[in-house]
């Protein structure tokens, strides 16, 4: 497994990879969930590619930037029995060189749901993957269905940009009771651990319903509302059923939808989603 930081040792690191390169953007502190992306990008593509960065861009000025967990050891030993070819892990310096100007900006997709709470967030996200596709020039790139709008801002960037690089979505996983797994799971100490399974039981709840028939989001909204605030420690941004593919607020669910939410824990902040088909 390669490692390197520089942009000239990751081009000379590139040139050495031959056939398909699939491509996992990480910031590092990984977990199952990150590790099945990697195992799915092994078995799809003849080389495997991690990026390891924390970026800042896409952190509000109120966000948790510099208390972001952060273990360079920890991440190669996980994923070297993995498989992987090459490991890049770049300084802010390399991604935003002094004077930085350019921006990558979807505009709609990025508005509601996490856009409408993290304002600056979606343009750190697309600018940075923007950045790591044109190094790395993956031919397949792999994300988490749990950050569900971050994957449909991407998907739009990659079409609207033509960049020639398939996208896979790959499974939430999720611990034995439910809970998303997250870098952010770190933060749930004791009583907010068990209270974070919330998150997974309004979904499921609303989920049945939907199983159950029901096609009326505003009902489907309110179930999920209901099991979030029987949850004292739970204080909910958002609840969301929506267009699968246009995040806009559904009145009636036919389609491919997405129930979302984001549920503050104590001070954590968590986010998950279920899709209905
Ligand atoms: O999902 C993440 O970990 C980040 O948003 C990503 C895609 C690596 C960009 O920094």
């Amino acid at each position: 497994m390669m490692i390197v930081s520089s942009l000239d040792e990751l081009r000379a690191a590139r040139r050495l990879l031959d056939g398909t390169v699939g491509l996992v953007p990480t910031m590092g502190y990984l977990h199952e969930g990150h590790l099945s992306l990697v195992r799915l990008a092994r078995e799809e593509c003849d080389r495997v590619v991690v990026s390891i960065f924390v970026n800042p861009t896409q952190f509000g000025a109120n966000e948790d930037l510099s208390k972001y967990p952060r273990d360079l050891e920890r991440d190669l030993k996980l994923i070297d029995p993995l498989g992987v070819d090459l490991v890049w892990n770049p300084t802010p310096e390399i991604m935003y060189p002094p004077g930085y100007q350019t921006w990558v900006e979807v505009k709609t997709l990025t508005h509601p749901l996490e856009g409408a709470m993290r304002p600056e967030h979606f343009k750190g996200v697309t600018t940075v993957v923007a950045k790591l596709f044109n190094a790395i020039q993956p031919h397949k790139a792999y994300f988490g269905q749990k950050d569900a709008q971050q994957a449909a801002v991407i998907r739009r960037m990659v079409r609207d940009l033509n960049f020639p690089i398939e996208m896979v979505v790959c499974p939430t996983v999720r611990e034995a009771d439910g809970l998303a797994m997250s870098s952010r799971n770190k933060y749930l100490e004791g009583d907010d651990r068990r209270a974070a399974t919330v998150l997974f039981r309004a979904l499921s709840a609303a989920k049945s319903a939907h199983e159950g028939g029901e096609r009326d989001a505003e009902k489907l909204r309110a179930t999920m509302k209901g099991v979030l605030a029987a949850e004292p420690k739970a204080t909910p941004q958002y609840v969301s059923c929506a267009d699968y593919d246009t995040l806009e607020e559904l009145e009636m669910v036919q389609g491919k939808s997405l129930l979302s939410m984001a549920v503050l824990i104590g001070r954590t902040r968590l986010i998950d989603n279920f899709v209905l088909e």
